[in-house]
């Protein structure tokens, strides 16, 4: 049975009548109520949570945090002067929704928002490592295992996904998207919605999804999170903005506005791209909330006197909630009595916000069963499906001599590294409801696989800290095996929302444990946790597999075990480009070609290549979008371009033959690229424009055809409106950006 998604943007004639019946009864005061996200709690101490959290963590008990209700928020909800928490406690959502129910003069129910960015209780691997699976059905059925586990809770919108594009590993939000192509951040920001917002949860209620930052996020100065962004129009409308719009048209029915200006207009009062694109050329209806205070950030910006002057700017720029400023709560009756904002503003702000509540059900269903996230959460279905993303998230990027997998119980093993016998950090980053507890280490997934006799565990080094460390443990367990396993990164802390880095190596004393290992001159096998791509040129030297294995979520260290053993072969394929070095950044295979490419010939002169390239490194990527090695291999042949002449209204069909050539069955992601050769602005050197994965048995092989309708090829012309030019282009079929059978078709006028 088809799964059915709501459709948050369409509009329902019941709906509206209701909404405009509720409307005609609200006090200004009401209205502005419903335009609100306030904090129903008391101040916290995080620093001192945090370090109760991280003891719990360490000795591997569950971490539970309570907390308390500002004594003032009961009346606030009486008065409706709130629309919108954000909370995961169901003890706590219900008790606010029955005051804000049953104790207001309308009975508004509260939205009840929440970061639920890869999984809720069951985590699953980070965002760009969901990517790399290149599996929409399998990221739609983890972003509906996440909203049955929060929906059980009394959450009922989630503040996902993340579909910012990123070239840049520096930016530590990389980790929250699906990383530098907009065709596959348009398949996943679709799937999440999808599964966010499929209409069978077991609470009864439903879901709201929330695409977000709109928009452009991604392109922050410097990789320095917050900064500035400075986007041409056509980048802005051909890269940045097509997730934004594939998640709407997916049903998606609101969008939170980003803290980065663009172009000088922050997001959060900018009415080109919250009025002119999402309302008039879109036409879309749902709702626009802030990001957390960025109304209140404008002042910091520049563009706002006080936080009177930004709530003006923001309210007339299309931002319908405000998210903890305080600005709406304080100052938007006044604005309107005033006449800097007009009520209708204000009317339409809230018709919005009413629209998503009617639509998500919640007049009818405002409360939660409470028990029934006992029976979800965790469950055997999602633990298993957390898995199966942890599987196909990991990416096979060096495998010499066919060193993996590895033969259980004929190797002794040395596992080395900082996240060999680790949980909190495998979780990743904006995994607020998951629990350490609940995590797979490498070293239990190991054991899954070998007698402790054949294996021994040293942690070498700390994620953290530059203190000369003795590596004489790690060194001689080495000594004493046949194959070293040693697993490296980040810490979870080094990537997510406000964590930015500079030097994308190994953090603390890891490369120089590396190196001591080394000295040993066993094979290693190095197993890489991350939160981005890393920059690690010496250690793809040193070690003789590599797999890119992310923060994998609480199936990780069994995926890491499967993988490694044999018993699954890695299919993961990157979808953010691993840099040679800081220097590239940033690159990403769908650059321009310039007026001096890299490959044209005769322009050196006394030696000097006057091309664009740097002196010191390629301009390649050390691994590139689209790669991933397989324990099979695949052979591609034949590819026929079945209609080499067609009109603009017409078709592409392109196929070829893939065969897996190997002993063992496999599945591969089979990509398809374009060029358009010749066209009124410059385009990409390529193009991803489709891809499906391909799961084949030894000597099997199949024909794998795409078709592509010609209006997919177009782009934003010299007036920024949508155009398709005919002319020539070149096609590619292969298994990834770097390579692939080459074909031709012209578009005919
Ligand atoms: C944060 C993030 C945003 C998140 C919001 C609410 O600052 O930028 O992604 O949804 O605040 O927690």
């Amino acid at each position: 049975m088809e799964e059915k998604s709501i459709h948050y943007n369409q509009l329902d004639p019941a709906i509206e009548s209701r909404v405009n019946d509720l409307l005609a009864k609200m006090t200004l005061s009401e209205k502005v109520g419903q335009l609100v996200q306030e904090n129903p709690f008391e101040a916290v101490d995080w620093m001192a949570v945090m370090k109760q959290k991280a003891l719990a963590e360490e000795q591997g008990l569950p971490f539970r945090f309570h907390q308390e209700l500002r004594p003032d928020f009961e009346a606030i909800l009486l008065a409706g002067r709130v629309g919108v928490i954000n909370s995961a406690e169901v003890g706590i959502i219900n008790q606010l929704q029955r005051k804000a129910v049953e104790g207001s003069h309308l009975h508004i129910p509260l939205l009840v928002g929440h970061d639920v960015i890869h999984g809720f209780r069951t985590v699953f691997p980070i965002p760009l490592a969901e990517a790399c699976t290149w599996d929409p059905e399998l990221i739609e059925q983890a972003a509906h295992a996440a909203a049955e586990e929060a929906s059980a809770c009394g959450i009922n919108w989630v503040f996902s996904p993340m579909v910012d594009i990123a070239r840049d590993p520096r930016w530590g939000r990389i980790a929250e998207g699906s990383g530098e192509d907009p065709f596959l951040g348009m398949a996943m920001a679709k799937a999440q919605v999808r599964g966010y917002q499929r209409d069978d949860l077991k609470s009864g209620r439903r879901m709201a999804a929330c695409p977000k930052h709109y928009v452009g996020y991604g392109a922050v100065e410097a990789g320095r999170d917050y900064n500035t962004v400075d986007l041409s129009e056509r980048t802005l409308r051909d890269v940045y903005l097509p997730p934004f719009k594939a998640a709407f048209e997916a049903g998606a029915g609101s969008t939170m506005s980003a803290f980065n200006e663009i172009g000088g207009v922050p997001g959060t009062c900018n009415p080109f791209t919250l009025r002119t694109i999402l309302r008039q050329e879109w036409t879309w209806p749902g709702v626009v909330i802030s990001d957390f205070n960025a109304i209140g950030e404008l002042v910091q910006h520049g563009v706002a006197v006080d936080l009177k002057d930004a709530s003006r700017l923001s309210i007339l720029a299309g931002v319908d909630i405000d998210m903890e400023s305080g600005g709406y709560a304080r100052y938007l009756a006044e604005l309107v009595e005033e006449k800097a904002v007009p009520i209708e503003v204000v009317d339409e702000a809230v018709r919005r916000v009413l629209r998503l509540k009617f639509g998500l059900g919640l007049f009818e269903h405002p409360y939660n069963e409470e028990g029934l996230a006992e029976t979800i959460h965790l469950n055997a279905e999602f633990r298993s499906l957390a898995l199966q993303a942890a599987h196909e998230s990991m990416v096979l990027l060096k495998n010499n001599a066919n060193l993996l997998p590895l033969k259980p119980g004929k190797n002794r093993i040395a596992l080395i590294g900082p996240l060999a016998d680790n949980r909190t950090d495998l979780l990743g980053t904006w995994a607020i409801s998951g629990q350490a507890a609940d995590v797979d280490t490498v070293l239990q997934g190991i054991r899954n696989y070998l007698p402790d006799s054949m294996l021994t565990s040293v942690q070498g080094c700390a994620l953290t800290g530059t203190d000369p460390v003795d590596f004489s443990a790690a060194v001689a367990a080495a000594r004493e095996a046949d194959v070293v396993i040693l697993v490296l990164g980040e810490g979870v802390a080094m990537s997510g929302e406000a964590h930015s880095r500079t030097h994308l190596g190994l953090p603390a004393r890891q490369q120089e444990l590396l190196d001591a290992v080394a000295a040993a001159g066993k094979p290693i096998v190095c197993v890489l946790m991350s939160g981005r791509p890393l920059v690690v040129p010496h250690l793809v030297e040193q070690v003789d597999a590599l797999l890119a294995a992310w923060h994998g979520g609480i199936r990780a260290g069994q995926a890491v075990a499967d993988i490694l053993f044999g018993t699954v072969n890695p299919s993961g394929k990157l979808t953010a480009s691993w840099p040679r070095a800081e220097g590239q950044i940033p690159v990403y295979y769908a650059h321009k070609s310039t007026g001096r490419p890299a490959e044209s010939k005769g322009t050196t002169q006394f030696d000097v290549p006057f091309r664009s390239t740097h002196l010191d490194e390629p301009n390649a990527p050390a691994f590139g979008f689209g790669c991933g090695l397989s324990y099979t291999r695949f052979e591609y042949t034949d590819l026929v371009v079945e209609t080499p002449s067609l009109p603009l209204e017409g078709t592409l069909a392109v196929s070829a033959a893939i065969k897996n050539t190997g002993e063992r069955a496999g599945t591969e992601v089979v990509q398809l690229y374009i060029r358009d050769l010749v066209a009124s602005v410059t385009r990409p050197v390529k193009e991803l424009k489709g891809f499906t994965r391909v799961a084949l048995q030894p000597g099997e092989e199949q024909r794998v055809r795409f078709e592509l309708p010609v209006k997919e090829l177009g782009f934003s012309g010299l007036d920024m409106s949508y155009i398709v030019e005919p002319g020539r282009f070149k096609v590619w079929i292969g298994p990834d950006s770097s390579q692939g059978l080459e074909g031709e078709f012209v578009v005919r006028p």
